[in-house]
């Protein structure tokens, strides 16, 4: 945690999120709701450059606590789960995610390395953070997982970004594996798609803004809550096919 930004560990009447990438665009603008509807946020971000959230940390120094971790190196995840060893979370949610800067590439021409980095980012480090962070979750917590619906591969008709489509597929499949080992766990998982929003990631032609889209965001997650099992839904509720 950052020294220089004061923690009050959750209590009873504050519940508490750890938040895994919050330093821009939907998982930022989450951590600034969930501290409206008042709960406490543990955040993420990469590196040490400053971010939008330590000006929410600022402005909301006993709710927000700033952490780091980038989530495709195992030794960054275990080192969080160390630092915040005696803390414990109603929610773990792994915003984190990217995309290639050519999303409609031709596999042919795709460098290898943006396949590893994509699927690294996208599926296996949002399930490692799952697995190594699981136990400073609550035992009738919620485990969040910020999917797609590019991710769902019946509902795959026009093709594109296929690198893209394929994490977030990868991302659901080992989230299945996760619940079917977790079997009668009073665990909440979810899956959630949020739609097509106006960030870096998802560009100027998203026909949704932060601000429409990010309380019913939180909504989703909120009302998942107690719900033991895994779904899959997009942000107004609805399932989303796998
Ligand atoms: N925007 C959309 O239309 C849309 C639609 C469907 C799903 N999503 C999903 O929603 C999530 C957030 O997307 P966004 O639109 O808010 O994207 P964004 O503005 O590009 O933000 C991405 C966030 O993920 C973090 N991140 C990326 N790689 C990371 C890593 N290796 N370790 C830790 N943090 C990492 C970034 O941190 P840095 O600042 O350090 O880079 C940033 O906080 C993603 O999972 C995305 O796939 C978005």
């Amino acid at each position: 945690m950052d020294p220089s930004t004061p923690f009050s560990p959750p209590t009873p009447s504050s519940p508490a999120i750890l938040l895994l990438g919050a330093s821009r665009g939907i998982g930022l603008a989450m951590a600034g709701e969930f501290v409206r509807r008042g709960w406490t946020v543990v955040g993420t971000v990469r590196g040490q450059a400053r971010t939008g959230l330590h000006d929410l940390a600022d402005a909301s120094p006993d709710r927000v606590a700033v952490e780091s971790v980038d989530i495709t190196q195992l030794d960054d995840l275990r080192s969080l789960r160390e630092r915040l060893a005696g803390r414990r979370f109603d929610i773990l949610f792994v915003n984190a995610g990217t995309t290639n800067p050519h999303p409609d590439q031709a596999l042919a021409e795709l460098p290898t390395e943006e396949f590893i980095r994509v699927l690294l980012t996208n599926a296996l480090g949002p399930l490692r953070a799952l697995e190594i962070l699981d136990d400073l979750v609550v035992p009738a917590g919620l485990l969040g997982l910020m999917s797609s619906g590019q991710g769902s591969v019946s509902n795959n008709q026009q093709g594109g970004r296929a690198l893209y489509r394929a994490s977030k597929a990868a991302l659901n499949m080992l989230m299945r594996c996760h619940a079917a080992r977790q079997a009668g766990s009073p665990r909440s998982l979810l899956l959630l798609a949020p739609g097509w929003i106006r960030t870096e990631l998802g560009g100027p032609d998203a026909p949704f803004s932060l601000e429409q889209t990010v309380p019913e965001i939180v909504d989703r997650i909120l009302e998942q809550r107690g719900r033991p099992g895994l779904r899959y839904v997009d942000r107004l509720g609805a399932t989303v096919p796998w």
